[in-house]
């Protein structure tokens, strides 16, 4: 998932979207000491809008105990239950290296791209879930890096990536 390449990169690594933890296990294993920090609803997705019907409202519902219990071998990690980004707040002054999106959706796809992409150290990367699957990720990309210097990479898994420059 690109971890690996980020190490050099001073900063910590955030995941928004974590279901069963899945992901942040990958993400677990390869991150060394970097402090994680790791977001979900535990809810499943927030409310959709046209542009994400293959989604719904409430969808990869999960408990966080059974996520903290998947990634109890992990350490340096900080998790945060509710709709982001409201429950960013204790990382607003954090610089990243590496962050993963797995939202599924345009609004907290954007959410995310806005609080994180003023936050990211040179270098660091941004990788996101569904780029080609779900057509508000996609819009989401498109319209928040249409001003900016990073061009969108799309990479095979159904992602896309950009390093911040
Ligand atoms: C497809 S699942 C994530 C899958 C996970 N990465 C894995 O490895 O299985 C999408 C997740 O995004 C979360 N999500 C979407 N928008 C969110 C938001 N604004 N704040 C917090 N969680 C959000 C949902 O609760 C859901 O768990």
């Amino acid at each position: 998932m690109s971890v690996q390449n980020s190490l050099m990169i001073e900063g910590d690594i955030a995941e928004v979207g974590m279901f069963k933890g899945g992901s942040a296990y990958l993400i677990c294993k390869v991150k060394g000491d970097k402090g994680l920090h790791l977001f979900d609803t535990y809810e499943g997705l927030p409310e959709t809008e046209e542009i994400d019907n293959r989604y719904f409202k409430g969808e990869f519902a999960a408990s966080l105990e059974e996520v903290k219990h998947t990634l109890r071998d992990c350490q340096n990690v900080y998790f945060y239950k509710g709709l982001f980004p409201a429950t960013a707040t204790p990382v607003k002054n954090t610089k990243f290296s590496f962050v993963h999106l797995d939202v599924d959706i345009y609004k907290s796809t954007l959410e995310c791209l806005k609080f994180f992409y003023p936050r990211m150290n040179r270098g660091g990367i941004i990788i996101s879930h569904d780029y080609f699957f779900a057509d508000g990720v996609r819009q989401a990309f498109h319209e928040f890096f249409t001003d900016k210097p990073e061009p969108i990479i799309p990479i095979s898994g159904n992602q896309c990536l950009i390093v911040k420059i």
